[in-house]
C-alpha cells in the first residue's frame, strides 16, 4: 500500500477551499474574498473553462422590464415547474433574491443585452407566466445575447482576480480529510506536475457542477463528471434526487450541443416529419414554451409515433429562419454559430435537427437554503455536516425538484452561492485555527493515484477506461431515458452494477505522473459510476411519473406516496435508500398546495 509521508506533500492553509471554478464556486469566493478571507479554488479545469461558461439563454429574474412581474409569480412558476418536489422556503428565497443580485452581476461587469430604454434586456422562457398562470407569458429571462454563462463567467473571473482569491488551476480533488469534528480538508493531485497537495480548511465548498457525462448523448463537457458528488458519496453521505435527470428538449440531433431555449423564446417552434407544430396538442396554451420535461416527452412521444424527421426518423426540427436574419446575428450568434459547426446547418435558411438531450443534474448533495450539507439523522431530524457546503449543480438545495425551469440554473449559482459565502462568514467566526491531521488522514487519497499509476506500470490486463465509460453511457442512455419503465430499468440496475464491479479491473496504460489525461479519465470515470449507480436505484425505486421521472407503466403523479425527496447512499458497496419529506412551507408566503400541472 502507498504511504505518503508529511514531506511528500506539499501542505497549504486556508480558510476556506471551493472546488470547482464554475459560476456558483467564484461567485461564493467572491463573498468571502471580499470580506477578507484567505480563499482558494481548486479546480481541474482553467477557471474560465468551467461548464458555466456553456449556459446560453439567461438568468431569470422578475426585473418587469417588458412587462409587469413579481417574485411571487416566478415563485410559483418554479414550484409548479419542479412538480411540486422542489423545496418551498428555498425556492421563495432564491426568487425573492433574484432582482438585487442580477442587478448586483451588472454592476459587477456582466455586460447584459440592453432595451432601447437601457434596462436589461428579458426574454420569455418556457414555464414563465404572470399572476399564477393567470395573466399569460412572462419574459423574465435576462440575457447577455444567448452567451449569459460566458458573460457571467467572465466577469466573476475578474472580480475574483481583484480580491485576490487564490487559483490552484488543473488540480484535481482526490478526497475528502473528514474526521469526528466534520470536514477539515482535501488532497489534491496537480495534473501538470504529478504532485500531491493537502489543503486545510476551516470550511470546504463543492462547487463541481453536474454529472451530465453519464449519459451518451448531452449538453455537457466531457469535464462535467460529478466529482463534488462522488467524493460526498465517498465520505458516507447520499446524494438526493438523482433520478431527476433534465433532458433539454433541443440538444443537436446525434452530437448534443445545446441549442437554447432562448430560440423558442424569440419566437422558433418546433416541427415534426409531417410539417405539424406539435407542440399545440400537447401543450395548448405555452405549445413550445412549456416546461422542459413537458416539450421533451412531446418530442419522444412524436418520435415514438413514428414522426421524427431524417433516414432513422430520430429527431425533430426547430425552425427559426422566419425571425429574420438581424434578430438571429444579434440574439442568436451563437445557435448560428453551433448549428453550422455541429449540423452543417445555416438556420436563417433552415431548421436545426434536434432531439432531448441529457443536460441538467437536478439532484445532487443535499443542502439546506444556507448551502450547508445536510444528512438524515434518524427518522424525521436532519444533521448538518460540520464545515461542508455544496453549491450549483453540485447540490440539491432542492430548488428545481423533479424539473427545473430554463433560466433558474444561472440564478440558483448567484443565490446560493452568495448565501453560502455568507453562511461559512459565521463559521469562520467560530473556528479560528487548523487543527492537527494525521497522517493516516490523507492516505486513502495517496491510494486511489496510485492504484491506478502502479497498474500501468506493472503492465497489467484489464479493461480500458474507455470502453467502460462507453458502455456506462450507453447503458444509462438506452435505461434511463425520458421514458422509463420498470423492466428496462431493473436490466439497466443490473448492467451498472455488473460494470461497476468489472471497473475494479480496469487498468491504464500510461504510468507517467506528468500530465497524464489517462489518469484523469480514469479517476473522473469512478466518479460517474459511484452517481449512475445512485441515480439507476433511484430511478427503479420511484414508482410514480413527476417531472423529468416519466414512467409508462406508472403514468400518473403519485403524491400521496411519492412527494418525498431520495436520499442514495453506497455503504459497503452497495446502493441504500431512503427518503425525506418535501418542504412544502415557504418562509413568509402561503404554501402552493400540488395540483395538477398543465401549460
Ligand atoms: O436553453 C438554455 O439556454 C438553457 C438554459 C438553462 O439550462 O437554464
Amino acid at each position: 500500500m502507498a504511504y505518503l509521508s508529511t514531506d511528500k506533500v506539499e501542505h497549504h492553509f486556508h480558510d476556506v477551499v471551493i472546488i470547482g471554478s464554475g459560476g456558483a464556486g467564484m461567485r461564493c469566493a467572491l463573498q468571502l474574498a471580499d470580506a477578507g478571507h484567505r480563499v482558494a479554488i481548486i479546480t481541474k479545469v482553467l477557471p474560465t473553462r468551467s461548464h458555466t461558461v456553456a449556459a446560453q439563454g439567461g438568468i431569470n429574474a422578475s426585473l418587469g422590464n417588458i412587462d409587469s412581474d413579481h417574485w411571487h409569480w416566478h415563485m410559483y412558476d418554479t414550484v409548479k415547474g419542479s412538480d411540486y418536489l422542489g423545496d418551498q422556503d428555498a425556492i421563495e428565497y432564491m426568487c425573492r433574491a433574484a432582482p438585487l443580485l442580477v442587478r448586483e452581476l451588472e454592476h459587477q461587469g456582466v455586460p447584459f443585452s440592453r432595451l432601447d430604454n437601457g434596462r436589461i434586456y428579458q426574454r420569455p422562457f418556457g414555464g414563465q407566466s404572470r399572476e399564477f398562470g393567470e395573466g399569460g407569458q412572462a419574459a423574465r429571462t435576462c440575457a447577455a445575447a444567448d452567451r449569459t454563462g460566458h458573460a457571467i463567467l467572465h466577469s466573476m473571473y475578474q472580480q475574483n482576480l481583484r480580491a485576490k482569491t487564490h487559483f490552484y488551476q488543473e488540480f484535481f480533488a482526490l478526497d475528502l480529510i473528514t474526521d469526528d469534528e466534520g470536514c477539515q480538508g482535501v488532497m489534491a493531485w496537480d495534473i501538470a506536475k504529478g504532485e500531491y497537495h493537502l489543503f486545510q480548511a476551516k470550511a470546504v465548498i463543492l462547487a463541481t457542477g453536474g454529472a451530465g457525462r453519464v449519459f451518451k448523448v448531452t449538453t455537457n463537457a466531457h469535464i462535467c463528471t460529478g466529482d463534488g458528488g462522488a467524493l460526498a458519496l465517498d465520505a458516507g453521505l447520499p446524494m438526493e434526487d438523482m433520478e431527476f435527470f433534465q433532458f433539454h428538449p433541443t440538444g443537436i440531433a446525434d452530437v448534443g450541443p445545446l441549442i437554447t431555449e432562448a430560440v423558442r423564446g424569440e419566437g422558433g417552434y418546433l416541427l415534426n416529419s409531417e410539417g405539424e407544430r406539435f407542440m399545440e396538442r400537447y401543450a395548448p396554451t405555452a405549445r413550445d414554451l412549456a416546461s422542459r420535461d413537458v416539450v421533451s416527452r412531446a418530442i419522444a412521444q412524436e418520435l415514438r409515433d413514428g414522426r421524427g424527421c431524417g433516414l432513422n426518423k430520430d429527431h425533430v426540427l426547430l425552425k427559426l429562419d422566419h425571425l429574420g436574419k438581424e434578430l438571429i446575428m444579434s440574439k442568436l450568434p451563437n445557435i448560428h454559430e453551433l448549428a453550422l459547426r455541429f449540423a452543417n446547418v445555416d438556420c436563417t435558411r433552415d431548421p436545426i435537427p434536434v432531439q432531448p438531450t441529457a443536460h441538467y443534474t437536478m439532484g445532487g448533495i443535499p443542502t439546506n437554503r444556507f448551502g450547508e450539507v445536510v444528512y438524515n439523522k434518524g427518522r424525521s431530524k436532519e444533521g448538518v455536516f460540520p464545515g461542508l457546503y455544496a453549491i450549483g449543480e453540485a447540490a440539491c438545495v432542492s430548488v428545481h425538484g423533479a424539473n427545473r425551469l430554463g433560466g433558474n440554473s444561472l440564478l440558483e449559482i448567484v443565490v446560493f452561492g452568495r448565501a453560502c459565502g455568507n453562511q461559512v462568514m459565521k463559521r469562520l467566526r467560530e473556528h479560528r485555527y487548523h487543527p492537527q491531521l494525521d497522517t493516516e488522514s490523507w492516505q486513502s487519497g495517496v491510494e486511489r493515484v496510485e492504484r491506478w499509476l502502479s497498474a500501468a506500470t506493472e503492465n497489467r490486463q484489464g479493461p480500458g477506461i474507455a470502453d467502460i465509460r462507453l458502455r456506462m453511457q450507453t447503458i444509462m442512455q438506452d435505461h434511463f431515458s425520458v421514458y422509463r419503465t420498470e423492466d428496462v430499468m431493473s436490466e439497466g440496475v443490473q448492467h451498472i452494477e455488473a460494470l461497476a464491479a468489472e471497473m475494479e479491473h480496469a487498468v491504464i496504460s500510461d504510468a507517467n505522473r506528468l500530465f497524464n489525461t489517462e489518469l484523469i479519465e480514469a479517476m473522473e470515470l469512478e466518479n460517474l459510476m459511484s452517481l449512475a449507480r445512485v441515480t439507476a436505484a433511484g430511478a427503479l425505486a420511484r414508482k410514480e411519473s413527476r417531472g423529468a421521472h416519466a414512467r409508462d407503466d406508472y403514468p400518473e403523479r403519485d403524491d400521496e406516496h411519492w412527494m418525498q425527496h431520495t436520499l442514495a447512499s453506497i455503504q459497503k458497496n452497495k446502493v441504500k435508500l431512503a427518503y425525506k419529506p418535501v418542504r412544502t412551507k415557504p418562509m413568509t408566503v402561503e404554501s402552493f398546495p400540488p395540483r395538477k400541472r398543465v401549460y
